[in-house]
């Protein structure tokens, strides 16, 4: 008998995108932008960094499992505490989800190359992964729809998604929702809401109240606070009960937790971060569109391109490297042909489309090249 069961055994393990440190000491360079893991490059908000060394005085203390975020959460929302769970970023409520609500012979179902995150959990369960195409780099909600059998047991939807960026509207998840049976667990992803809330068809799940829906959002894109490991998620107070009782009851971190609740207050940090990445995502969108790209419509805080082939994407990944620019190539989220890249800085933007720009002459990587 094997000692890992060969779903285990088969899985590949994730590679983080490359750190700043390692493409300098590899490729010799005195500075190196990283548009690879969509963070923010303003930094942690000044708030959160403020509590989180405040609240150090009292890390012999256990945490308190997240309640202090949550009530913070729970007035915010006007839900009840009972309706919020707090954890070590979104990823570890994603991993109570699938340990709580899947038994052997269920099936999760999602898009083709979705999260790269979700995938992970998801296969690591065992059971069986179902996908459904992307339609014009975004969900195609009516196939998902269709795709919903006897034994589905959860549905995972991102939106805005990663990689692609792009969202559904309010009319699709309605008319989706419609044909979703109440036993389907719907886990709507919102790590890039904040990137998103002022588009007028963006659905904001928080606006539904159904009991089989499960919010989950995070402090680690805009509120730059994804070394902390804090997000929060909220649902049905049986669905949290449930997911309470398989929690690690002291997640998440203290620190994390407090960093989490001075962000919520931190709106000027909020404001300049949304600012800087609209006006980054339209000018990567309409630079990149220039030189001949596909980019996929972005409501997030990342662009995805599409290029002729794997190769193609390779090649640029590759090259940009050499000039200190790492971007995220898709290929383990099952897109090789695309690469995502983050927003930056307007300098970082800025540098990066030039340095595209000069490659494009000499490599001819856009679609049609
Ligand atoms: C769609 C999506 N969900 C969840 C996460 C994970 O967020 P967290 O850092 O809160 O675990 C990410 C991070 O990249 C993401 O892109």
């Amino acid at each position: 008998m094997p000692l890992v069961p060969s779903y285990i055994a088969s899985l590949r393990p994730y590679e983080p995108g490359r750190s700043p440190e390692e493409v300098k000491r590899r490729y010799g360079l005195a500075r190196v932008v990283k548009l690879a893991s969509n963070e923010n490059p303003l930094g942690p908000s000044p708030k959160a960094m403020e509590a989180m060394r405040a609240s150090l005085g009292g890390l012999q203390l256990y945490p308190d499992g997240g309640l202090a975020l949550r009530e913070v959460l729970a007035k915010r929302f006007l839900v009840r505490v009972e309706n919020v769970i707090a954890g070590s970023g979104s990823e570890g409520i994603m991993a109570n989800i699938i340990r709580t609500f899947l038994c052997d012979g269920d099936e999760v179902l999602t898009t083709e190359a979705a999260f790269i995150g979700f995938q992970v959990l998801a296969r690591s369960r065992g059971v069986r992964y179902r996908t459904a195409p992307y339609r014009e780099w975004r969900y195609d909600l009516a196939a998902l729809a269709r795709e919903i059998n006897e034994n589905t047991k959860i549905v995972y939807l991102a939106n805005p998604n990663n990689p692609t960026g792009t969202i559904f509207t309010r009319d699709e998840f309605e008319e989706f929702y419609r044909h979703v049976p109440e036993r389907v667990l719907i886990i709507l992803d919102e790590a890039y809401f904040e990137y998103a809330m002022d588009n007028p068809d963006y659905p904001d799940s928080m606006r539904y109240r159904y009991d089989n829906v499960i919010t989950l959002r995070t402090f680690s894109k805009a509120y730059g606070l994804a070394g902390a490991r804090i997000g929060y998620g909220f649902a049905h107070g049986e669905l949290i009960g449930n997911l309470l009782k398989v929690k690690l009851p002291f997640e998440p971190a203290t620190a994390a937790e407090a960093a989490g609740i001075a962000a919520l207050e931190d709106d000027e940090f909020l404001r300049r971060t949304l600012e800087l990445n609209a006006a980054g995502r339209r000018f990567l969108t309409e630079a990149l569109g220039e030189l001949g790209y596909e980019v996929a419509p972005s409501n997030a805080n990342f662009v995805m391109i599409v290029m002729a082939g794997e190769q193609h994407a390779a090649r640029l990944t590759d090259a940009l490297l050499g000039r200190g620019i790492i971007v995220r190539p898709l290929g383990a989220f099952g897109l090789p042909q695309c690469l995502r890249i983050s927003t930056g800085t307007r300098e970082d933007n800025e540098l990066l489309v030039e340095e595209m720009r000069r490659m494009h002459a000499s490599v001819g990587t856009a679609r049609g090249g």
